[in-house]
């Protein structure tokens, strides 16, 4: 059979990755640059944003591909209730149109699609399509595609010591129970494992509030390219890179 040229780069890859080590299990991604990538371009920041939106069908599917058990995209902060009201207004729709029709895509590709933050408070036509999402593809099996939306790290920290509070005081809790294994029970990433890698596109060098608790031994990297020109290759150049990292986690 004749691969075709994009099969032969991944098959290349998958050559150059079984020389190196293990793949990441968990791979979480600040989108960062939707807005100067329009600028760049002439175009209107809505225009960003959707472009931005496209790049996420092809980043998941080569995540799937690859074989990578969960992926987090950093979609939409606690902070971000701060840009203008058509903005926020303009990516609540752009959110629920691509939850509504990517459905069939996560379907075909067995991907199961979960997400974290304050959902609740997302406007209701959104959260209908995301619970839909979760509920159309809650059996399959390969790729956790993981939409942090309305997510705040600290948010998510002050959301699982209030749960703490509350379960102490219906007497479901003993002191002992509240380890770092216990603690971590009641944060939203309750059955995902740490992301061995994050990666934020754009430049920014920082975490932006995002899963705090669980990036304390994660490999970060922070990317060049702006989040709508951030390719399959970008990603597979940067599961090479983390490959090449030295993981001690305090030990020597
Ligand atoms: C990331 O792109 C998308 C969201 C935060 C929703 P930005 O909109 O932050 O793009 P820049 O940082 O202004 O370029
Ligand atoms: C982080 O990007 C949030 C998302 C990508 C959803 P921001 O653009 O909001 O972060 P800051 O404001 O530059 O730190
Ligand atoms: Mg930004």
């Amino acid at each position: 059979m004749v691969l075709d040229e994009r099969e032969e780069r991944v098959a290349k890859f998958f050559r150059k990755m079984k020389r190196t080590k293990c793949l990441p299990a968990h791979v979480a991604i600040i989108m960062d640059g939707n807005g100067r990538w329009a600028k760049i371009h002439n175009l209107s920041r809505s225009q960003g944003h959707r472009k931005g939106a496209e790049r996420v069908r092809e980043i998941t599917e080569e995540a799937a591909r690859l074989k990578i058990k969960v992926l987090t995209l950093y979609a939409f902060s606690t902070e971000n209730w701060r840009r203008p009201q058509k903005e926020v207004d303009l990516l609540m729709r752009l959110l629920k149109f691509f939850l509504s029709r990517e459905i069939k895509n996560l379907k075909k590709n067995n991907v199961r699609f979960e997400c974290i933050g304050r959902i609740e408070e997302l406007p209701p036509p959104v959260v209908k399509v995301i619970y839909q999402a979760k509920q159309e593809t809650r059996k399959n099996t390969g790729l956790v595609l993981n939409l942090a939306l309305n997510y705040g790290g600290r948010t998510e920290i002050i959301d699982a010591v209030n749960k703490i509070i509350k379960a102490k005081q219906s007497g479901q809790l003993t002191p002992s129970d509240i380890d770092e294994f216990g603690f971590s029970r009641y944060l939203y990433t309750i059955d995902l494992p740490d992301p061995d890698l994050l990666i934020r596109t754009s430049g920014e060098q920082r975490i932006s509030n995002f899963l705090l608790w669980q990036i304390s031994y994660s490999e970060l990297l922070f990317c060049k390219k702006l989040w709508p020109e951030f390719s399959a290759k970008d990603f597979r150049n940067c599961i090479l890179t983390y490959q090449k990292r030295k993981r001690r986690f305090g030990g020597i």
